[in-house]
């Protein structure tokens, strides 16, 4: 299994920000692990450009149509793209966005020859009602299609209360959480089940990347403010390499 560190890029970036991938691109071209930042629609062709992979934030499930605003995978794909996020807990908050309906955009993007990422994490409610474990097995079960394989799929774990804050949970906790997504994934996809990469997510940083990536079944990242610049997100990939 190789490793991953995704970026998140979210409602951030313009033209004056990509020379921040040119100097990613430049510094870990020929990185161990997997290097992917997923950006906003307006940019993904001119940051496929600089040979860095490239990802979307979100896709639409059908792949064209009478849908203003959206963006299919496809479309994704068209710009050079190689990856998608689906079911990032700010479109399943901030646009009512379902497990059902993530898992028709996971398959969305495995039709259009995307690797799909799919996200679950738990609500500060949840966690402090001892339900994260319920909750992530269920967002499993409901937003990872049947179909998934290691080599079209990633999940990644992010703790709602975790993401900008700040805040992590211990590396005990992390530990724990990533030990049940495998059994759980393993119960579900056998063989395919090990191999599927298990990422981390919710303000990692390289102050604290070096403790999470050397947790067991923790494969990587998936970084939102910290992928931003060059200089915050370099780092956090030579910890990962360190680690594989
Ligand atoms: P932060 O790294 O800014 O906490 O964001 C995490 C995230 O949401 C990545 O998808």
């Amino acid at each position: 299994m190789r490793k991953l560190v995704a970026g998140n890029w979210k409602m951030n970036g313009t033209s004056a920000d990509l020379p921040q991938l040119n100097a990613l691109a430049d510094q870990h071209g020929d990185a161990s692990v997997d290097v992917v930042i997923c950006g906003p629609a307006t940019l993904l062709s001119r940051m496929a450009d600089t040979g860095l992979s490239i990802g979307g934030e979100d896709c639409h499930p059908s792949s064209s149509g009478a849908y203003t605003g959206d963006i299919s995978a496809a479309m994704i794909a068209d710009t050079g793209a190689t990856y998608v996020i689906t079911g990032h807990s700010e479109r399943r908050t901030d646009h009512n966005e379902d497990d059902a309906l993530i898992a028709s955009k996971a398959t969305a993007g495995w039709n259009a020859g995307l690797h799909v990422i799919i996200c679950i994490g738990e609500s500060e409610a949840q966690y402090r009602a001892g339900e994260t474990l319920d909750i992530l097995r269920a967002q499993m079960d409901q937003s990872i299609p049947d179909a998934a394989t290691a080599e079209t799929t990633t999940i990644a774990y992010e703790p709602i209360w975790a993401i900008g804050t700040g805040l992590t949970p211990t590396a005990e906790e992390i530990s724990a959480v990533h030990a049940a997504l495998r059994v759980h994934l393993e119960a579900r996809f056998g063989a395919e089940g090990s191999a599927m990469r298990l990422l981390y997510g919710g303000s990692v940083k390289a102050s604290n990347a070096d403790e999470i990536f050397a947790l067991a079944n923790v494969d990587g990242a998936l970084v939102g403010g910290a992928s931003l610049k060059a200089t915050d997100f370099s780092p956090i990939i030579t910890a990962l390499e360190a680690s594989a």
